[in-house]
């Protein structure tokens, strides 16, 4: 039986098929092409040695999933396809909630219609809102959140809750991660983002390289140790890891499981530009400007359920993350080839 894997060539998809086919796992990927590029594909071929089929199929095309689901064996879903830049969100939250929230009914449906019921749902820490005191623990009550993203993957949460209330024959596990940063150490996999980035480690890899003048520091009167936002960076190989787990899980139990992946650790964003300039020997220029509109001060997870339940703990310190993404950069300025 194949893992089908949807968004399987974006940033995270990308590394959790590479991780996956080391493991000897058989994979599916679809993919619409639209956060990643095609050449994805040929490098997550040429790190493991092995083919795996790609369908380039939008998730809300239903007709197209169900025939991915008539030839192929599929017998659990990692779900990763969705749109995820918070900021476009608030722009257009027509198409956040069309690509995000239906995608995933589509998606569902044609699961339930091919007797498919293990799903492994790429959730975020956002949806823990503005109102829980870090360290965050599954068991919090979610919501509140304040922008279109971040109440995409809330509903979808409570989509899959509901699915399962209404059917336990389903095998849910939701993944809230923390923030990925890094990349995979052959320096040929990593976060390719459109424009300018929105996110602290792209936007501070872009500074080392050259492509961009400055980092601006998004306030630092907070009230944090430096007075800079406090976050749980977590390696996207270890993200990738724990999706390895949570397939096990879903598959090995019916269930409806909720876990954190992040480290338990928080670093505020002067702590990581010193991580990154001291594992680059780049000097990263700032400038404080003042506070994003909808950050917290801080965020960070209690990451021990996972540990004592999948026995998963990410493994790679934030020297380790800045290295590798900084690898990642400097081999391959422009990110992916066309
Ligand atoms: P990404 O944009 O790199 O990957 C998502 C992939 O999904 C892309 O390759 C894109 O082309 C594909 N996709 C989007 N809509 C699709 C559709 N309708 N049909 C088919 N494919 C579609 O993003 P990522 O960072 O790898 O994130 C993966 C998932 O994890 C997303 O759901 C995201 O919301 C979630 N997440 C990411 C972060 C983060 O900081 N990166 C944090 C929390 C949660
Ligand atoms: N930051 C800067 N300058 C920048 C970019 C970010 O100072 O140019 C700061 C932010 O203010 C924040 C920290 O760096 O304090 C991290 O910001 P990111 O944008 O990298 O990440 P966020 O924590 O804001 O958001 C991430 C994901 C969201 C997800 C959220 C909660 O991008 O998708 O974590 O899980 F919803």
């Amino acid at each position: 039986m194949a893992v089908l894997v949807t968004g399987g060539l974006g940033y995270i998809g990308s590394h959790t098929c590479v991780e996956l086919m080391n493991t000897g796992t058989e994979i599916v990927v679809v993919d619409n092409l639209y956060n990643c590029k095609k050449s994805s594909y040929d490098r997550i071929k040429a790190l493991t040695g092995k083919d795996f089929k790609f369908y380039e199929c939008d998730i809300r095309d239903a007709e197209g999933l169900s025939k991915i689901f008539e030839n192929e064996n599929i017998g659990s879903v990692i779900h990763f396809a969705g749109l995820k830049a918070v900021g476009e969100s608030v722009q257009k939250p027509l198409e956040y909630f069309d690509n995000n929230v239906n995608g995933t009914l589509v998606l569902l449906d044609v699961m339930r219609k091919h007797g498919c019921k293990k799903i492994v749902f790429s959730s975020s820490a956002t949806v823990y809102g503005m109102n829980n005191v870090s360290p965050l623990t599954e068991n919090m009550e979610v919501g509140g959140v304040t922008n279109p993203y971040g109440r995409t993957k809330y509903m979808i949460e409570c989509i899959l809750k509901d699915l399962y209330v209404s059917d336990n024959e389903w095998s849910i596990c939701l993944l809230r991660y923390f923030n990925p940063i890094g990349a995979h150490k052959s320096g040929t996999m990593g976060e390719d983002p459109n424009g300018i980035p929105n996110n602290l480690m792209p936007y501070i890899t872009q500074v080392a390289i050259g492509k961009r003048e400055c980092l601006t520091v998004h306030g630092n009167d907070y009230d944090t140790p430096d007075g800079t936002g406090v976050r749980d960076y977590i390696h996207v190989v270890d993200l990738a890891l724990g999706h390895l787990k949570a397939v096990g899980k879903v598959e090995g139990e019916n269930g409806l499981f909720i876990y954190n992946l992040g480290t338990g650790i928080g670093y505020s964003v002067l702590d990581v530009v010193k991580a990154f300039e001291k594992a680059s020997g780049k000097e990263i220029p700032y400038v404080i400007g003042p506070r994003r509109s909808g950050d917290l001060a801080t965020c960070y997870s209690n990451a021990e359920k996972a540990l004592n339940e999948l026995g998963w703990k990410a493994e790679r310190g934030i020297d380790e993350m800045c290295e590798d993404s900084w690898r990642w950069q400097s081999q391959n300025p422009d990110g992916y080839p066309d």
